[in-house]
């Protein structure tokens, strides 16, 4: 597979940053070298039983260093199994660079939002670091746990909003955007399904470009479960249907190219 290397990467350190969501740096050979914002490595379970790998999204990449750190949310048993088995030193299989990344030019110049809900807030770490343009990030969190809130408001102005509003707004990430009156030209946002579909009619109302990646629909992230297909607009070269394979053709598109 061209640009994509199978590495035993060894864990340099893990830890859990707010409830059921873990942090691990990863020592790798070639993927940091490679990745860029918005890829995901496939991470492989040491458990025979349960071949298929997690797709998880990278936060940070460290070039100089050849690690990565990845955060991601135990839900079900190949996670769970990854927060409770590996620790310094331990050796994890990976995949990866994999997916096509954010596309940073269409930022220059720009005011840009990077909105990430939940979950999708890790790969807003990297991204916040190399986009270009005057920076502003929208986090939606569940609760007053606001993890990455440091590392995000190092790179641009860091806005909250939270379901029980304990911290920033209370609500959604566009109830965040309209209470603080913020405006942008250009969008990148990772998160649940319902959130991404806000945004996109949002841009398309207020006429701003916008990316979303759709991480979360992801199951093998391998191309091999379909569990990710989803509709856009154009017809597939190959299988002549609107069908793209959110692992395989994105994880990141311009909304307006895919149904939600
Ligand atoms: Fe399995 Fe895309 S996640 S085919």
């Amino acid at each position: 597979m061209a640009g994509k290397y199978k590495e035993l990467a060894e864990v340099l350190s893990q830890e859990c940053i707010a409830p059921d969501i873990y942090s691990m740096w990863l020592q790798t050979d070639k993927i940091a070298e490679k990745a860029v914002p918005g890829q995901f490595i496939s991470v492989y379970s040491n458990d025979g039983s349960r071949l298929l790998p997690r797709p998880i999204s990278l936060c940070e990449i460290d070039k100089d260093k050849k690690a990565l750190r990845i955060v991601y949310r135990v839900a079900g048993k190949g996670t769970a199994e990854f927060a409770q088995y590996y620790d310094k030193g331990d050796k994890i299989e990976i995949l990866g660079p994999l997916g096509n990344g954010f596309p940073l030019e269409r930022a220059e110049g720009k005011k840009v939002f990077l909105i990430g809900g939940g979950i999708g807030i890790p790969p807003m770490v990297e991204l916040s670091r190399q986009l270009p343009g005057e920076k502003t990030v929208i986090a939606g969190y569940r609760d007053d746990k606001l993890f990455l809130k440091e590392e995000l408001e190092q790179n641009a102005a860091f806005y909250a909003a939270t379901e029980d509003g304990s911290v920033g707004t209370k609500g959604n990430v566009l109830d965040a955007i309209r209470e603080n009156k913020l405006a942008a030209d250009v969008i990148y946002a990772c998160g649940p399904t319902p959130m991404l579909r806000a945004l996109k009619a949002y841009a398309q109302e207020q006429d701003i470009e916008c990316w979303i990646s759709m991480e979360e629909r992801m199951a093998c992230g391998i191309g091999a479960c379909l569990a990710c297909v989803c509709q856009s607009k154009e017809v597939d070269d190959h299988s002549h249907v609107h069908n793209k394979r959110v692992c395989k053709d994105g994880p990141v598109f311009l909304a307006t190219e895919v149904e939600l």
